[in-house]
């Protein structure tokens, strides 16, 4: 019989729900513990190693075989191996844990893996925060041998997160935000987020910009209401039914937004770059304070028919000035990632 030699996401994600339900103490650690760190899947895994308390050892292997799963390598007490059909392998390893939050993991030839109390951490991956071995542990247990195709990707990761500040990690988690829930950012924040906005720089440092927060929920549904119409009378549907596919709203719902008025600038267009650096500051900030965002360029359409002129008046637009962008803001119902950045897009001239 063939074996199943991955464990998807989806197998990851399933094995992870079957641990909670268990209510013991465990850790991801190997391949797929260091894609945990990194926030996304960055390889293919075959198994999923798993460190938890080894005063458990027994009930989980219980568990486990009446989930399906076989024993198919029995090197207790360092690790056993099991297979499931479904769900491909799992590699569990016990832990004698100590009171003091260190721990210690059989080795195969009578001997100890120290654990450190720190070692034990936890990082979010698809939406949920999911216990792991640190990536400080994981860069340890590295090294010693000779490192496999595989354990020279999860080394550069490993590398990449841990040179990665807070700023970085920033950058790296923002995701657009397309299913809002009701709950609404505090005025401070939102204050916070506009002052972010302002300390972009802008060419010949013009400030040819208005940042707007928008806190009337009725306004942002007009609006919204006003862009959907306008989608909808395009000769081509496309944008129109990719929203309707979306939940048939231009804002998602959002319950707050800024809206970024802009002048022309010289040389024209210039003011659409600080538009878009400002922009950028803002969803920044907001995501550092787990506000959900998204830039909206569709927030253009509510200012492009007849009802344009009426919204920029409640939304007192300054003389001059026009719609440059929009950010929703709020909280997520449905966490989710970024694009995954396209390594190619970076040409390095030596
Ligand atoms: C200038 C700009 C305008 C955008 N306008 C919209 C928009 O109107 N509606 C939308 O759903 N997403 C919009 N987006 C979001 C992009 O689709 C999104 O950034 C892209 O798919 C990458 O996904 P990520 O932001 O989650 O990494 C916009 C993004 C930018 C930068």
């Amino acid at each position: 019989m063939i074996k199943k030699e991955i464990t998807t996401k989806e197998n990851l994600m399933e094995v992870l729900d079957f641990l909670d339900r268990l209510k013991i103490k465990y850790w991801i650690d190997g391949g797929w513990g260091v894609d945990i760190l990194t926030g996304k899947q960055n390889r293919e895994h075959r198994d999923i190693d798993v460190d938890f308390d080894g005063e458990f050892t027994e009930a989980l292997l219980a568990a486990l075989q009446e989930k399906g799963y076989e024993i198919e390598t029995d090197w207790r007490p360092s690790r056993i191996e099991l297979y499931h059909p479904e769900f491909g392998y799992i590699d569990i390893h016990p832990l004698i844990i100590s009171e003091d939050g260190s721990a210690k993991q059989a080795g195969l030839n009578d001997d100890w893996y120290e654990f450190e109390a720190e070692w034990f951490s936890s990082a979010v991956f698809n939406g949920r925060v999911i216990p792991c071995i640190s990536a400080a542990a994981q860069k340890i247990f590295h090294t010693g041998y000779e490192l496999r195709e595989v354990d020279i990707i999860d080394m550069k990761n490993l590398e990449r997160i841990m040179s990665m500040n807070e700023t970085l990690k920033i950058m790296a988690e923002r995701f657009s935000c397309r299913n809002f829930t009701d709950q609404i950012p505090e005025d401070k924040e939102l204050l916070a987020i506009a002052e972010a906005g302002i300390q972009a720089p802008s060419g010949m440092n013009r400030q040819h910009w208005q940042v707007i927060v928008v806190k009337d929920k009725q306004i942002i549904e007009e609006m919204d209401a006003e862009g959907m119409k306008i989608l909808a009378g395009l000769g081509d549907k496309t944008m129109h039914q990719r929203i309707l596919d979306r939940g048939g709203k231009l804002f998602y719902n959002a319950p707050r937004m800024i809206v970024i008025a802009i002048k022309e600038a010289f040389p024209k267009g210039a003011e659409l770059i600080d538009c878009g650096i400002i922009a950028q500051n803002i969803v920044l900030a907001a995501t550092s304070l787990g506000i959900a965002n998204i830039h909206c360029g569709f927030t253009g359409l509510a200012f492009a028919g007849s009802k344009g002129e009426e919204f920029k008046k409640r939304l007192k637009f300054p003389e001059g000035y026009e719609c440059g962008i929009g950010i929703l803001l709020g909280y997520t119902a449905k966490p989710a990632q970024p694009h995954i950045p396209n390594q190619e897009k970076i040409t390095i001239i030596e």
